[in-house]
């Protein structure tokens, strides 16, 4: 590889979608930095453009189309300006995007993000485009996890692609088949991020629960590994798929609650059971309500969120009053809900029921209108209470530093730069959904308060 292929030369890259694509923008940036390109904060810096982008909904696809519209005059102007296409989009267009955007000089899909300096490097030298979205499902899924600056918290892949195939849902397509990585690999990449000074990680999957080792360990095994043999303070993980969420995960978090956080994203999609047989979930309406049962028996106090689905080809108003009901008996601390969108290669794309753009907002819009206020109703009894927060970062607010609770509240405190890293007791002075401000309290001390009463 041609060290020299980025001296001089910057990139930027606009990243879309899940948490996955974001790990995936840093492997991008690490590998890209190993030719010598340096990561730069805005497009009209940049000689490499990489536009990573996320086909979950009509809208993110949309984004791909219009940014890249953006750089036309960019690269009229730059000759040496190579722009390209990762993520789902470019797993699921492939060459097409290429003729669709002409300003694209490579396009590579979820698989090939290790080939990514080499296709690069062919597109400079050959001046022809590029196109690498082919998937490796047969190979075992081995990477080194990449991350530049790892600061105090972040993201491990675990597994990816995805086998459930939910009728509404495109990522089985743009991710491929199911590989999870080695728990020894896990363990020994967890160790060298320790050793840097990470103190908390997110383990990432689709589906998280269905993760398997090559030595038969399975997702709780893993928990309990990395709890017991590793320096990890805090251990984060998502997505988990209720259908695979059992006792024994239950057990494991609560015996090892000091380092396994509080905090359980559980998505529903609907809480019509009719819905969720024709969205192949895996579960029906009472299934699901076991399993928050379980999991709030076995773990009290564990904070809840969800995503959900609505105006699902079919819908009535009926079922999609069983969701707004499932707000009420779950009371989650916060949701994640769409419109249903037709998504290509799916099943439900080709239901022939299909509601109207209309219909689905306004079923939408009174889902949130609710869950705004069940969410202040939960913050309010946090006002006074004591919170142990681990501290990411300063803020743009001089003197300030934000880090988040073990139920991934995010905390504003002010407080001095030397508790980044640090877990430290917090006093609530006012909650508000997903976020709090607080005062510090450190050896029985109190911090500075008085700039938020300003
Ligand atoms: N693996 C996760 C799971 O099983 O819950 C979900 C991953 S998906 C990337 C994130 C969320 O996007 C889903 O939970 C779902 O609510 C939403 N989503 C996926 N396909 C969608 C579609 N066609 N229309 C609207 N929302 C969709
Ligand atoms: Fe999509 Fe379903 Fe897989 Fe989640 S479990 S990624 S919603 S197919
Ligand atoms: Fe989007 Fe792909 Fe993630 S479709 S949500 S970037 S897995």
């Amino acid at each position: 590889m041609n060290e020299d292929l980025g001296r001089g030369r910057g990139v930027y890259i606009s990243t879309y979608g899940c948490q996955m694509n974001e790990n995936d923008t840093e492997r991008m940036l690490s590998l890209l930095e190993m030719v010598n390109f340096v990561p730069v904060e805005s497009p009209d810096k940049a000689s490499l453009i990489i536009i990573n982008s996320c086909s979950v909904r009509e809208k993110p696809v949309h984004k791909v189309w219009s940014e890249a519209g953006k750089y036309k005059e960019m690269k009229a102007k730059n000759p040496d300006l190579k722009i390209g296409v990762g993520g789902c989009v470019a797993q699921q267009e492939k060459q097409k995007l290429l003729k669709d955007i002409p300003v694209l000089d490579f396009v590579f899909g979820t698989d090939a993000i290790d080939q990514l300096p080499e296709i690069v490097m062919r597109a400079y030298q050959t001046g022809e485009k590029q196109v690498s979205a082919r998937f490796e499902n047969d190979r075992p899924y081995s990477v080194e996890t990449m991350v530049r600056n790892p600061g105090v918290s972040t993201f491990v892949n675990i597994m990816k692609g995805c086998d459930n195939f939910c009728t509404f849902c495109v990522v089985p397509f743009t991710r491929g088949r199911e590989r999870s990585r080695d728990m020894k690999e896990l363990l020994k990449d967890i160790k060298t991020l320790t050793d840097r000074g990470v103190k908390e990680v997110t383990l990432l999957g689709q589906n998280v629960n269905s993760y398997k080792s090559t030595c038969g360990a399975d997702f709780g095994q893993l928990l309990k590994a990395l709890a017991e043999d590793t320096e990890i303070q805090r251990i984060r993980y998502t997505t988990s798929h209720p259908k695979d969420f059992n006792q024994e995960l239950v057990d494991i978090s609560a015996k090892y609650r000091s380092k396994i956080c509080d905090y359980i994203h559980l998505p529903a999609q609907s809480g019509n059971s009719e819905v969720l047989k024709r969205m192949n979930r895996g579960y029906t309406r009472e299934e699901y309500l076991d399993k928050v049962r379980m999991i709030r028996e076995g773990i009290p106090g564990v904070t809840l969120t969800t995503d959900l689905i609505v105006g699902f080809p079919g819908e009535t108003e009926a079922q999609y009053e069983d969701t707004y009901t499932l707000l009420e008996e779950v009371r989650y601390e916060n949701i994640y809900a769409f419109r249903y969108s037709p998504r290509p290669f799916t099943k439900a794309a080709r239901y022939e029921d299909q509601l109207s753009e209309d219909e689905k907002q306004r079923r939408l819009q009174k889902l949130l209108d609710r869950q705004r206020e069940i969410s202040f109703e939960l913050a309010k009894p946090l006002d006074g209470q004591t919170l142990d927060v681990l501290f990411e970062n300063t803020t743009d607010v001089e003197g300030q530093i934000q880090g988040r609770s073990t139920q991934n509240k995010l905390v504003f405190a002010y407080g001095d730069k030397s508790l980044i890293g640090q877990t430290v007791p917090v006093k609530v002075l006012k909650a508000f959904p997903s976020v709090c401000r607080g005062e510090i309290l450190v050896s029985g001390e109190r911090g500075d308060t008085s700039r938020f009463l300003q």
